[in-house]
């Protein structure tokens, strides 16, 4: 298994009177599959938002590649080459598949065109955004200026993956991505995540379906009422073990 690549140390954050982390500590190795389960509310979105800068902890320490870091905007992280899909669909329905992928990091046309007037490489970000679906294996997007309303869930949520994943990051983290997926599209989503740890990225996988982590992990982070009850592999436990620890019936 990789080196760390990312690690965090008694994070905290509060809501009020509300704990949503507690203390949580958090590694990362290169290129795995770590899934963070854990019931509702047991604080693994918090916990996400806290790693990727969408929130920020009250307290604790984040390290990068070795060094401390402050990821206090998600523009933090995506400097670091730390893509997320969030909860709730990270797409903007209107717009085409090409617009979806570089939403935020807007290609401008060379020259004064592009610096003054501000207009944008419409052709070469539909280049590149057909470039990135077939290097990321998503073969069912044929036309990526057809708009994203118009994709079924899955497809929609191949380009909210492959927006992640297209831009040369070393960490993404999806959180219950595959939760409003059909069969088939939730095994496109899954194979998405094969090919990005095949090409050496770190993926943290947030998810309720059982058969679904233990069919992707490398390790399994257990959150239970915002702290880590434990750190488990599918092969030193079993589902019901994992269920256990994650009610409180069991210790890790
Ligand atoms: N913006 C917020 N304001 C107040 N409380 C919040 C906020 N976000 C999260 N919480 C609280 O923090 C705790 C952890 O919530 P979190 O969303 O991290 O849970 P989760 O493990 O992702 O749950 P789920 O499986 O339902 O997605 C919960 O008690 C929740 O109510
Ligand atoms: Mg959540």
């Amino acid at each position: 298994m990789g080196d760390i690549i990312m690690k965090a140390e008694r994070l905290v954050k509060t809501y009020g009177r509300v704990v949503g982390l507690d203390g949580v500590n958090f590694e990362l190795h290169r290129g795995e599959v770590l899934a963070v389960v854990g019931d509702n509310g047991a604080g693994k979105s918090t916990l996400i938002k806290c790693l990727t800068g969408a929130e920020v902890p009250n307290d604790g320490t984040i390290e990068f590649e070795g060094s401390p870091v402050r990821i206090s905007r998600t523009q933090d992280a995506r400097d670091l080459g730390i893509e997320t899909v969030y909860q709730s669909l990270a797409v903007s329905p209107a717009l085409d598949v090409a617009s979806n992928l570089f939403l935020g990091r807007e290609v401008r046309r060379p020259g004064v065109l592009g610096s003054v007037f501000r207009m944008m490489d419409t052709k070469g970000m539909r280049e590149r955004a057909r470039q990135e679906l077939s290097e990321l294996g998503i073969t069912t997007l044929q036309d990526v200026t057809v708009p994203v309303e118009n994709l079924s869930g899955g497809q929609r949520q191949a380009v909210a993956v492959a927006r992640a994943a297209a831009f040369g990051s070393k960490v993404v983290f999806l959180d219950e991505p595959t939760a409003a997926l059909g069969v088939r599209e939730t095994n496109q989503v899954l194979d998405l995540i094969r090919r990005l740890k095949d090409n050496g990225v770190s993926v943290v996988l947030i998810s309720h379906n059982m058969p679904q982590v233990f069919d992707v992990a490398d390790r399994i982070h257990i959150q239970r009422l915002g702290k880590r009850a434990g750190v488990v592999t599918p092969e030193s436990h079993s589902m019901t073990d994992v269920v256990a620890i994650m009610t409180g019936a069991a210790a890790a």
